[in-house]
This record gives structure tokens, C-alpha cells and sequence, in this order.
């Protein structure tokens, strides 16, 4: 059973971002994985994946706020930067091979991304939609 699944809610109606989103839940549900099974990669492995991805995310939403002008792109950026200094964090942690349990990182990027999808990035593919883009 995935930890997060995709649904219709989450959608922005902006194909590349929506498909972007639905790849970085398939990221989340291999940590998922990761708690129940021992074949999957290494939590460090895990964890530099996400940072990678969800930057390049983060980029491509940044890229469409800063061509349509979006007036709270501040705002939005911020909350980005703060989940890659907090998995960031985690990472440091795995380097220095401290404790770290793999539900503590789960259950943090699965909250942060369900409510960032939900109302931080929703905000912004209303105000795309509206500009006519898809
Ligand atoms: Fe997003
Ligand atoms: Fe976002």
C-alpha cells in the first residue's frame, strides 16, 4: 500500500508540474518502502535522490512563477528553500552516521509535501491556469 497517493485534488492542471508532483510521490513511497522491506537503496541513497529531484522540481515551478510574474513568488520560494535545508539536515545526519529513523524522515516529507501540494502549489497553478497556461 503507497504511503501517498496521487489524486485528482492535487492536480494544478499544469501537465508538466503535475507530472513532476506524481514522480516526486513515487520518491516518497520508495522511503516508504524502505521501513518495510530490506531491498531498496540505502537511506542515504534515498535521501540525495529526493534532494536532486525535488530541486529540480523546485526550479521548474520557480521558472513559471518568474516568467508569469507571480506575485507571491517570494513567498513560495522560501517554503522550498526550507525543505531543502530540512532534507538537507537529514542528509548531514546519514553522513555523519548519527541515529536517524527512517519514519522521522517519512513522515516529515510526506506531511510537507501533501500540504505543500495542497495549498502552496495549488495557489499557484489557479493563478497559471488563469493565464491561460496548461
Ligand atoms: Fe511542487
Ligand atoms: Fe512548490
Amino acid at each position: 500500500m503507497p504511503l501517498l497517493e496521487w489524486k485528482e485534488d492535487y492536480a494544478l492542471h499544469i501537465s508538466e508540474i503535475d507530472e513532476q508532483h506524481k514522480r516526486l510521490l513515487q520518491l516518497i513511497n520508495e522511503f516508504y518502502a524502505a521501513i518495510i522491506e530490506q531491498d531498496v537503496p540505502p537511506l542515504g541513497q534515498l535521501i540525495s535522490g529526493m534532494l536532486e529531484y525535488s530541486s529540480y522540481h523546485f526550479a521548474t515551478e520557480q521558472r513559471y512563477m518568474e516568467q508569469n510574474k507571480y506575485p507571491e513568488l517570494e513567498a513560495h520560494r522560501r517554503e522550498h528553500d526550507l525543505f531543502i535545508a530540512r532534507t538537507q539536515g537529514f542528509y548531514e545526519r546519514y553522513k555523519e552516521g548519527r541515529f536517524m529513523s527512517s519514519l522521522e524522515i517519512t513522515n516529515f516529507l510526506k506531511e510537507w509535501i501533501a500540504d505543500h501540494l495542497a495549498n502552496v502549489d495549488q495557489k499557484l497553478g489557479k493563478f497559471l491556469v488563469k493565464k491561460g497556461l496548461s
